[in-house]
Formats: C-alpha cells, sequence, structure tokens
C-alpha cells in the first residue's frame, strides 16, 4: 500500500533553522512519518530508523522494491555503534577523514537497527551528511535517520525540494526546502566487508581520494553488466535514475561527439522526434542552428559543475517532454566515475562509440 500524507513544504535557512520547524520534524519521525531533506548529495526521503513500520512507509512511498536497502544517517562518528556492530578499524578512520562528507560505509548490522532497513541483510550502510539541516534533525529528534534518495523508484535523483515535490506531493508529511544540493551525485558507498573494500556505488567522494586512506580500495564496476547476474548493492541495477526519455550517450572527443550528435539529433527531429541535448557550456554552440532544447552542465573540465546539474538537467528535458535525450561523456578522474556511472544508467546501457 502506498503512504498517503498530506506533504507540508518549509523553506529552511541552514544558517539557522527554526525550532519550531526542528520540533514538527521531529514529532512527525517519532509518530513514524517520512521527512525529506536537502543533503550535501541528494534529497533524502527520511524515516526513525529504529522504527520498522517508518521504515516500510519509506518504500511504499517511493515504490522502491523492498529487496534494495536504505542507507542509515548519524549525526556523528561516535553514533556508529549504535547502529554497527565489529566496526572495523578502516571504517573509523575513513570516517574520521571523510565524514560528515558523502560517504556510505558498508558494516555489520547493529541489533537494534530493523532487518528491513537493510533488505533483510546482516549489513547496514552508514554516513554523516555534511548538511547541517539532517544533523540538526538527527541530534533534535536523538536518532539514526534511514534515508533513500527521495524520488521515485527509479527516477532521477532530486536536487531541489522542487523536485521531491514532484515525485512525492502527498507521499511524504514533510519537506525541508533547504536550495539545491552542492555536490548532485549521491554518496559513494563502500563495502567494508569485502576484502579488498570494494566500492559498490562511486558517488561523491572520488575513488583516488579513497585510496589516499587505503590503497586496497577497488571499484566494483558493473556499469556495463546486465542485471539479470544478481546485483551486490541492489541500487547497481542497470536499469535506474531514468528520464522519462530515450537517453543515449556517445563517447569519444568532444569535437567528435558533438558532430555526431549534431547529425544524430537532424535525423530524430526528420524522424518527427523532439531532441534534447546534455553538453558541456562549451559545446551549446553546436546546436544553435537545430531546434533541440540544449541543457548546458557546465564548463567541461570542471565536473563539480556537471555533477550538480546533471540529474536537474535531465528532470528539466522531461518538461519540455523530449523524446530522445543526447549526452556525451566526460573525464573519468574524479567525480567522472559517479557522473560516467549515472549516465550509463540512465541510458540503460545504450552506448554509441564515436571516433
Ligand atoms: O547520497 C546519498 O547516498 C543519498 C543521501 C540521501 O544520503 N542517499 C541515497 O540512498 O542515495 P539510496 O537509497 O538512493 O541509495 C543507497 C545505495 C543503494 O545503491 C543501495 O543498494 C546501497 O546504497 N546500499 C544500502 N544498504 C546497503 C547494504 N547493506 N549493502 C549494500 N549496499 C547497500
Ligand atoms: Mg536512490
Amino acid at each position: 500500500m502506498i503512504y498517503h500524507a498530506r506533504t507540508q513544504l518549509y523553506r529552511v535557512s541552514s544558517e539557522e533553522i527554526e525550532p519550531d520547524v526542528l520540533r514538527l520534524a521531529s514529532e512527525i519521525l517519532h509518530r513514524g512519518g517520512l521527512v525529506a531533506f536537502p543533503t550535501e548529495t541528494v534529497y533524502g526521503l527520511g524515516a526513525n530508523a529504529y522504527d520498522a513500520q517508518a521504515v516500510e512507509n519509506i518504500f511504499a512511498a517511493k515504490e522502491r522494491p523492498l529487496s534494495d536497502p536504505l542507507i542509515v544517517h548519524i549525526a556523528d562518528i561516535d553514533q556508529l555503534d549504535e547502529v554497527a556492530m565489529d566496526v572495523p578499524l578502516l571504517a573509523r578512520r575513513l570516517g574520521e577523514a571523510f565524514w560528515p562528507g558523502p560517504l556510505t560505509l558498508v558494516l555489520q548490522r547493529g541489533k537494534h537497527i530493523p532487518a528491513n532497513v537493510s533488505a533483510g541483510l546482516g549489513t547496514v550502510a552508514v554516513r554523516v551528511p555534511a548538511h547541517p539541516i539532517p544533523l540538526a534533525l538527527i541530534r533534535a529528534s536523538k536518532v539514526p535517520i534511514a534515508a533513500p534518495s527521495a524520488n521515485r523508484f527509479s527516477r532521477p535523483s532530486p536536487t531541489t525540494a522542487q523536485h521531491v515535490l514532484e515525485d512525492l506531493d502527498g507521499r511524504v508529511d514533510l519537506i525541508l526546502d533547504g536550495g539545491a544540493c552542492p555536490i548532485g551525485v549521491e554518496s559513494t558507498v563502500l563495502d567494508l566487508l569485502s576484502d579488498p573494500p570494494v566500492i559498490l556505488r562511486p558517488g561523491g567522494l572520488p575513488l583516488e581520494i579513497l585510496q589516499g586512506i587505503s590503497p586496497r580500495i577497488r571499484v566494483r564496476s558493473r556499469i556495463m553488466e546486465s542485471e539479470q547476474d544478481g546485483a551486490v548493492s541492489p541500487g547497481m541495477l542497470l536499469r535506474h535514475y531514468s528520464p522519462n526519455a530515450n537517453l543515449i550517450v556517445l563517447n569519444g572527443t568532444p569535437s567528435a561527439v558533438c558532430r555526431r550528435m549534431h547529425s544524430m539529433a537532424i535525423d530524430f527531429i526528420s524522424q518527427g522526434k523532439k531532441v534534447g541535448v546534455m553538453v558541456a557550456d562549451e559545446e551549446a554552440s553546436c546546436f544553435t542552428d537545430l531546434s533541440v532544447v540544449v541543457q548546458a552542465l557546465g564548463c567541461g573540465n570542471k565536473l563539480d559543475q556537471i555533477a550538480a546539474n546533471l540529474f536537474a538537467a535531465m528532470r528539466e528535458l522531461e518538461r519540455y517532454a523530449v523524446d530522445v535525450i543526447l549526452v556525451g561523456t566526460f573525464s573519468l578522474e574524479g567525480l567522472g566515475l559517479a557522473i560516467r556511472d549515472r549516465l550509463m544508467r540512465a541510458a540503460e546501457g545504450q552506448v554509441i562509440e564515436v571516433d
């Protein structure tokens, strides 16, 4: 059954969070309701992590399969032992180095965390978000908050309160609008129970930076693999983050990609299709002679800009009701791995190699 609620939305300043709003949010969590809030990565849809019924409400609101585990958000590394057990030394070192921040650690699930948080697994994913609103909410409510991204299942992740409202109006009790999320892609999920530790989902904290603490950390890249062979992290399913349009990735040098995108756009238009393109600012002028909807993502070598605008651009193109979205690739360094991963999922594996 879908979770029904009357959705309230409050604008919240990160500098000064009104005590009344915090009290309301905290009360909602304590009675098993759902509160959406910004984080440094994307908006989250939160419930009291100790309340199995509230956690069930999250799955119902998102229409998310019960097999896809949630992330538990805590306010401080000192809370780690309340939600996880047998915490390895490396987890503490990584937490000291990168929390609060866009890093999620998969550990042994603590006794007080209900099984449905982790989709029945013996593990739990934990992070400390680097955003004053969820930190204040966790402290005020005095409970850890289980929260997936606040989108409907398989939709692009929300980076503004408006995106949350689009997907979850009537399915969340309260949305705390703290403006746009600065990073724009979700946290890096690192499995510390495997040896060597493996990144299940590249995200806001780059591989190279994690390897600065532990050079053994690897990436499990299932980006191109089929979803049939049983994903370790169900969020790694290929079909994910999809906008309501046919998204095609073109991989190659920027100039070759731009030429091919231009000729493909002409072909699609001649078939009566409405075309959107997502490009670096530098390439936006290549399309002025065509009637396509252009979303400029930022400077092509400033991957933080590309990441911050990626999901919002997909949603914006949906608003124009495009049939096809064409997008090039960017470097794989730093945030580039997360950007490539999200693009490949949105494209459901449709990639054209361009020379
Ligand atoms: O940045 C983020 O991580 C955001 C904000 C709200 O914190 N949250 C987020 O949650 O992206 P969600 O549920 O959309 O993605 C969580 C990912 C999924 O890929 C899920 O499969 C994986 O983490 N995950 C959660 N618990 C896990 C576990 N116990 N073992 C393996 N993977 C797990
Ligand atoms: Mg998600």
